[in-house]
């Protein structure tokens, strides 16, 4: 199959970007990336482009620059966005609040105004379940109340309602909102994976780094929640349902214009001691820890209510925890030191 147009993926380059490259090429679309090469790699989008069996125009710029995503739109038939880049570190975000809003919120604004000047006017936006307020009930679905509580939260929820505004006064904007839960894992070729720069924040390449003995230990924050083994609980979804999402949300964005939001999520809770166990096994490593103070900010326990997304994009995560480990520690062990 091939579609008429490109596809602009704007921060192609990352972990999710390089994933939802390959995806979209699988399904026959032709694929431009546009990265600042801030936090993405060169030699993801060549692995991508090898993974998904075709080419990837590349075009290297901010989405700030209004001026660069002009002259792109002039170059290439552009169908459809998705927005993807972004900075994305919760602690950073609390020390450095304007950058996070100037790129999150400046970025996103500087992209739809040049996407309205070229007439394009079909987008699918990477949100978070950052968006979310500390959860009444679980799972969450999108109707919970929204209220985040740190910078990069507050700058995702901004760009969702200038989204929201926008549909509202312009139904010809066909606009998906993806409010994703906690991506890991990697390509299952091994090929592309997550690869952070210094210390990971997150918990899945923390673990994957202890067990290729690039760290001693795992500091577990909190082992005192109201959870089974008093450790956090998050809902991890695997990268490659991740870019599948939304290669769906391309493909459902209504034909007649409006304004989709749907959790990205498999509806499941494992708790920090369950990934650290999966991880063991699927790696055969051991993963030193020591339990240590929560963490500020986190909260005890978040999964998706995930039907939404069945019923209106006809997408389901099918990855589990153990396919997750598996691929994480394959790439983690064929590429230690991670595209460098
Ligand atoms: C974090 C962000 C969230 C972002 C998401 C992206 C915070 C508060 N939230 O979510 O906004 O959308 O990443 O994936 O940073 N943990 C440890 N030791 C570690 C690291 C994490 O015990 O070294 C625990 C955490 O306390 C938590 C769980 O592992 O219970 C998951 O943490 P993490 O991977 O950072 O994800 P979130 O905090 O859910």
């Amino acid at each position: 199959m091939q579609n008429s147009g490109w596809i602009l993926v704007t921060g192609g380059a990352g972990y999710i970007g390089a994933h939802t490259c390959v995806a979209l090429l699988e399904a026959g679309h032709q694929v431009l990336v546009f990265d600042s090469l801030v936090n993405g790699s060169t030699e993801a989008l060549a692995r991508a482009s090898a993974l998904g069996g075709g080419e990837i125009a590349f075009v290297q710029g901010d989405v700030r620059d209004r001026a660069a995503l002009d002259a792109l739109f002039a170059r290439y038939p552009v169908s459809a966005v998705l927005h993807l880049a972004g900075v994305k570190a919760v602690g950073e975000s609390v020390r450095q609040p304007l950058h996070y809003y100037e790129v999150n919120v400046s970025g996103s604004l500087s992209l739809l105004q040049a996407m309205d000047a070229a007439g394009v006017h079909t987008l699918v936006f990477s949100s978070s379940a950052t968006v979310y307020g500390a959860p009444v009930r679980l799972p969450i679905d999108e109707q919970a109340a929204l209220g985040p509580s740190n910078p990069y939260g507050r700058s995702k929820l901004m760009v969702e309602d200038q989204l929201r505004d926008l549909c509202a006064a312009q139904p010809h904007w066909r606009v998906a909102i993806l409010r994703y839960f906690n991506p890991v894992g990697a390509h299952p070729s091994g090929q592309l994976g997550e690869d952070p720069h210094g210390t990971p924040d997150n918990l899945m390449p923390f673990v994957s780094q202890v067990a290729v003995g690039r760290r001693p230990e795992l500091a577990v924050f909190g082992n005192d929640y109201p959870t089974p083994d008093g450790t956090g609980v998050r809902d991890y979804l695997h990268v490659c349902d991740l870019a599948a999402g939304h290669v769906a949300a391309l493909k459902a964005l209504p034909a007649q214009g409006g304004l989709l939001t749907v959790n990205l999520g498999t509806g499941r809770g494992h708790s920090v001691l369950d990934v650290v166990r999966a991880f063991e096994a699927a790696s055969g490593q051991t993963v030193p820890l020591r339990f240590a103070p929560r963490r500020p900010g986190d909260i005890a326990a978040c999964w998706a209510d995930p039907s939404r997304a069945e019923q209106l994009l006809g997408w389901r995560a099918e990855c589990d925890l153990d396919a997750m480990c598996r691929d994480v520690w394959r790439w983690q062990r064929g590429n230690p030191q991670g595209y460098r």
